[in-house]
């Protein structure tokens, strides 16, 4: 198969993060300051991605603002030809420095929400006053102009609040708002059942998406990442495996997704060490589920298997613990029944406490 240049590339600065969240995304196991890439290397990754095709760049970590070389992270990608997207929960962001990362070329940010009032924001984040800070860099980035998406991972504790959270995108003058239904990996895995949405909340979530949609045509764009274990429907994972985008871990990993440490036999190469353009074509763990060669029953003669790529190979590997099964969420496994298990609901669930997210 021709494999096209990727498209988008996630670099993770950091893994530090003043917030707690039980539904982080981010490995068990977190990277420490210490081996955090240096500045120069990150320079030379956004040049390398850049001449490999790369047009867009998100920022994100842990808490991309917790690197204090950030606004020349910014520059020097500009300086390369790439799009720049903060993806932050602006603690730690003051107006100053707002300006800072404005005047260094910033096009984009993504705000994270946990919440959408002090109460539920600081207990999903583990971090008081969080909320209030964050209002605060909102109000910063409105009036600086900046093109602002908001980001929600919503689950059981917080799903009644998505139309509070539709209407504060709308008065934060947001162009987008994520609508992310929590998604199991790392961290989020050992929150599953304090997290998990009934099928009530799930059902309620898409209904709302598809009726703002409507009313806000033209005004404020919903992505939408529904509840996968709920819809018998596998999630289109990175658009399919080392197909469009890219992720290189705050100690310089280069790898095909943010989960791709948990699959048992895959070695990864480090940007300090291997050219980017080499890594993408011909690192075998780049290559292990590319295409569809790899695909067993159901998926190799699945009529979606263009469309949603057998779903996630992460996931596939936490559940079933192949990484090339059919990712239990869609209904073609065998496993999926199970999966539509965890989505029943009981009273007792309600009182499961959240595990925060610690260094
Ligand atoms: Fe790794 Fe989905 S998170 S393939």
């Amino acid at each position: 198969m021709n494999t096209p240049a990727p498209i988008a590339m996630l670099a993770e600065l950091t893994h530090r993060c003043p917030l707690a969240c039980p539904y982080c995304s981010n490995p068990v196991a977190l990277t420490q300051k210490a081996q955090e890439l240096p500045t120069e290397v990150w320079v030379s990754a956004f040049q390398q991605a850049a001449e490999l095709g790369v047009l867009q760049l998100h920022l994100s970590g842990g808490e991309p603002l917790a690197r204090h070389d950030l606004s020349d992270l910014i520059a020097a990608a500009r300086d390369a030809g790439l799009y720049t997207n903060l993806i932050t929960s602006a603690i730690g962001l003051t107006e100053k420095r707002l300006k800072t990362l404005e005047d260094a070329g910033l096009d984009h940010i993504q705000l994270s929400l946990q919440g959408t009032d002090t109460e539920m924001a600081d207990y999903i984040g583990g971090y008081k006053g969080g909320f209030a800070r964050k209002m605060q860099a909102a109000a910063w980035v409105r009036a600086a102009g900046i093109p602002l998406t908001l980001n929600t991972v919503l689950h059981r504790k917080n799903l009644h609040q998505l139309p509070r959270a539709i209407e504060m995108a709308l008065e934060m003058e947001a162009r987008r708002i994520e609508v992310a239904i929590v998604q199991f990996h790392g961290w989020a895995l050992d929150n599953r059942a304090a997290l998990m949405p009934t099928k009530e909340q799930a059902d309620e979530a898409t209904r709302l998406v598809i009726k703002a949609r409507g009313t806000y045509k033209g005004r404020l764009v919903l992505d939408y990442v529904p509840a996968d274990y709920h819809t018998g429907v596998p999630k289109r994972c990175m658009g399919g495996w080392g197909m469009v985008g890219l992720n290189i871990a705050p100690d310089g990993q280069v790898l095909p997704c943010h989960a791709a440490q948990t699959i048992p036999g895959l070695t990864f190469q480090r940007i300090d060490d291997t050219p980017l353009r080499d890594i993408w074509y011909d690192d075998p763990a780049f290559n292990a589920y590319r295409g569809d060669n790899w695909m067993q029953e159901p998926c190799k003669s699945c009529e979606f298997k263009k469309r949603d790529f057998g779903g996630c190979r992460c996931q596939a590997m936490a559940i079933a613990g192949d990484a090339a099964a059919t990712d239990p969420t869609c209904q073609k496994s065998p496993l999926n029944v199970q999966l539509q298990n965890l989505t029943n609901h009981t009273q007792n669930e309600d009182e499961i406490e959240l595990t925060y997210r610690k260094m």
